[in-house]
Formats: C-alpha cells, structure tokens, sequence
C-alpha cells in the first residue's frame, strides 16, 4: 500500500510524535512518503486561474504542488496531521487544498480519488477539533473520497509533547494504533451515495454548460475526453 501523510507542521512536537504512533503501525510492507508544510509547499494560491483556464502543470507554484499531487494520486491512504491553529486547520494546510481546487467534482476530478481513504489526524491544547477537521475533510470530499476518518486529540495539559503525562499519552496512542490498525490491510473503496450523487450533479452541470460555451472550456474539455459528457451534434 502506498501512503502519503502531509504534516501541516515542521514542529518535531506533538503532532509528529502523534503522526509517527501512527505511521509506526504501518511502516511494515507500506510505501511511506511524507511532506512538510510549509516547507513543501510555501506559496499561497496567487488566484491567477491559470490551472482552471488551461492546466495545473502551468501553476506558478508547479514545482511545490505537482510532486505533492503525484504522491496523492500514487497513494491508497492519504493522511492529512496537523495542530488546531485558531480553531481552524492551519494555513499552509489550507493553501496547499488551494491549489488542488481544480481538481474537485465541480472541475477536473480524477477517478483515482473515488478509491482512496483518508484520515484526517488533529490535536488542540482543549478546543474542538472539529472546524479544523472538517476544512480538509469538504477538501477531500470534494477531490472524491468517500472514506475520511478524523481522530482529534484535546492536549489539556500542555503543548509541549515532554511535559505530557504518561496517562494522557497512553490514551493517546491507544487510540492512534486503533485507527491506524483500520489500514493494516488493503481494502476496496467504493463510492458512496452522496458521491454519486454530486457526480451525477456535476455531470449535468458540465452536459449543460457545454451546449452554451464556446471555445470550449478546459473543464468541459476534461469531461468531454472521459466520456462522461456527450457533445450533442446540431441537426
Ligand atoms: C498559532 C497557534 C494557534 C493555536 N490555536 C489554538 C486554538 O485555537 N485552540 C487550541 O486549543 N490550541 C491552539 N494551539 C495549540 C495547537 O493546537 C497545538 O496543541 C500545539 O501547537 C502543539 O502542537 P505541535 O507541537 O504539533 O505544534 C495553537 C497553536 C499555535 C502555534
């Protein structure tokens, strides 16, 4: 199985050593590849539109985004790990879904994504972790995927990893191996209903504005050399 895990933070601190109870579990017979943010990605979208008017290859930020684009494709299990910031997910994690907007339903979605699973793994000194949470889920949901598990964490004592005790760091790991164990085998995903159902939407969407457009757009473009929208022929 390949995974693909994307830190929201360079910070050796709480959210790596969660991340690493994680992936520690699946480290045996798994391709592992893991970005830094913001390291990895350190432009915020500019707007240019240049991915939705022509190709995403011609983003200003191509060299950041692609490869991280190219793991996501690659990978069977993308696992998004990041801190709560202002009880919202943390802006590099956001710039970066940025950039992957062109490829949501409404635009160029890729059918890989319908098969892949998610998780979504967060902590916070006490806030809800559940604004932060749901910022990449509509992201990943939006890309296609329909399994998305969130694990979220509530510090309480402090947000240095060290100065955590050894109880709340039980319950912590406890949990994190639970989940992760979830993935320890590889597993056929289907889309769900509600996926198919924005699909389907999204189909009509396309099929309507392609009567209307002209030059074709390069959304209209994508769906039309998918076959998944008809060009209708004038009589
Ligand atoms: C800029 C910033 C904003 C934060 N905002 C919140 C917050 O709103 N609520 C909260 O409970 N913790 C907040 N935290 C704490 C983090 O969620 C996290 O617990 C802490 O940074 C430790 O994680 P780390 O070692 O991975 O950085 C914030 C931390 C930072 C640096």
């Amino acid at each position: 199985m390949n995974i693909v895990l994307i830190n929201g933070t360079e910070v050796k601190g709480c959210t790596y050593n969660i991340k690493n109870i994680f992936l520690n579990e699946l480290r045996e017979g798994n391709k592992i590849i893991e970005f830094y943010l913001p390291k990895d990605c350190p432009y915020f979208c500019c707007g240019c539109k240049t991915c939705f008017f022509t190709d995403e290859n011609n983003c200003p930020h191509v060299e950041f985004t692609i490869p991280i684009w190219k793991a996501i494709i690659e990978a069977d299990l993308i696992v998004f790990a990041y801190p709560v910031y202002v009880l919202r997910a943390p802006g590099q994690i956001k710039s970066l879904l940025d950039h992957f907007g062109v490829h949501w339903m409404v635009h160029r979605p890729k059918e890989e994504m319908f098969s892949k699973r998610a998780v979504i793994l967060t902590q916070s000194v006490g806030a809800p972790n559940k604004y932060a949470q749901n910022d990449v889920a509509t992201s990943l949901s939006w890309l296609g995927i329909s399994d998305i598990k969130k694990l979220g964490f509530g510090l309480m004592e402090h947000v240095i990893w060290d100065k955590i005790s050894e109880r709340r760091k039980k319950i912590i790991k406890t949990k994190t191996i639970k989940l992760a164990k979830r993935y320890s085998r590889k597993y056929i995903v289907h889309k769900s209903i509600k996926h198919k159902i924005l699909f389907t939407i999204c189909k009509m969407l396309h099929q309507k504005t392609l009567k209307n457009e002209n030059p074709i757009s390069a959304d209209n473009k994508y769906w039309l050399e998918k076959n998944w929208i008809k060009m209708k022929i004038k009589k």
